[in-house]
């Protein structure tokens, strides 16, 4: 279920002991912050006025934005007037937060583990950031823990069949002759939820809120084959990771699968129109 951009990656040089999912995903985004931003923030920018809006974020909101990044969330949370605190547990990320935010309050931290009482915040949220998370129930319970009774909680996650777009460094890689998939480990089965609207909304329930909502939305992420490329070249997040781990050759062989595939996205002038889908929920906070 999880994909490469999900799923942390590393060559079959990785270490003996087993890494928990959670390991591997402080390695995945480990120096991580300017090429993410390069990228993917403006990608992961499509779902956050609907996310804001699930969660009911105003003038005034106490918000945590979890899993912030480089504070795309954090800075329309500010826009609209709420009082943003937001955590990440990657340092490089956290720096370019601060830089595009300084009317924010910055935390590093990793969830489970967070730095704050109970029923602190008026809403929760995090934008494409439960699907990394090992043990997405005990997040959940840690994150909701930490909203007043009556707040919002609220999430997008990748949905399990990947529209064109999020299929594009996949389909490269599958037509990549001695590409070597991730030896790093997938999210076990018995914490997994199925990413579908249903799976969400019955994960927020398990969670204990009420007043459960979800919804899709779909867009078109405007790029170019060469900036789509940047996140692979620089290594960002699973496909990238997954890209450095192979021999030399096998990149070379990568890169031209990737021009092919993207040449079907693409208009023939370097521009590329990519479909993506994400799946957003939100509950609120029982007394
Ligand atoms: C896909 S990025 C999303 C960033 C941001 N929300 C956005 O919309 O651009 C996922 C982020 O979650 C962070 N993250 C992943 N697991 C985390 C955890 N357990 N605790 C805190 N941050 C985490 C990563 O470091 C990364 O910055």
């Amino acid at each position: 279920m999880s994909t490469p951009e999900d799923s942390p990656t590393v060559s079959s040089a990785s270490p003996a002991a087993p890494l928990t999912f959670d390991e591997a995903e402080r390695i995945m985004w480990a120096d991580s912050g300017v090429g993410y931003e390069a990228v993917y923030a403006g990608l992961c920018a499509h779902t956050v006025p609907d996310l804001l809006d699930l969660a009911a974020v105003r003038a005034d909101t106490a918000l945590l934005d979890v899993g912030t990044g480089t504070g795309t969330v954090a800075r329309a949370a500010v826009a609209r007037g709420a009082k943003v605190t937001a955590i990440d547990a990657e340092p490089t990320m956290l720096d370019l937060a601060r830089a595009k935010v300084p009317e924010a309050e910055f935390h590093l931290a990793t969830v489970p583990d967070l730095p704050f009482d109970p029923a602190t915040f008026d809403a929760v949220v995090g934008n494409f950031v439960l699907n990394h998370f090992g043990k997405p129930r005990s997040a959940l319970a840690a994150l909701c823990s930490t909203a007043k009774p009556g707040g919002r909680v609220a999430f997008t996650v990748w949905p399990a069949e990947p529209p064109a777009g999020r299929a594009l460094f996949p389909r490269a890689a599958e037509i990549t002759e001695g590409w070597v998939p991730s030896a790093f480990p997938a999210i076990e089965q018995a914490d997994n939820f199925p990413r579908t609207e249903a799976g969400l909304a019955d994960l927020l329930g398990e969670a204990g809120l009420e007043d459960v909502r979800t919804t899709v939305v779909d867009w078109e992420h405007q790029t170019t084959v060469d900036e789509w490329w940047i996140s692979i070249g620089s290594g960002i997040a699973g496909s990238g990771r997954a890209y450095l781990a192979q021999k030399p050759e096998v990149r070379a062989r990568f890169r031209q699968s990737y021009l092919k595939v993207a040449a079907e996205l693409s208009a023939g002038d370097g521009t590329m129109r990519l479909p993506y889908r994400a799946i957003l929920g939100a509950g609120t906070v029982t007394g």
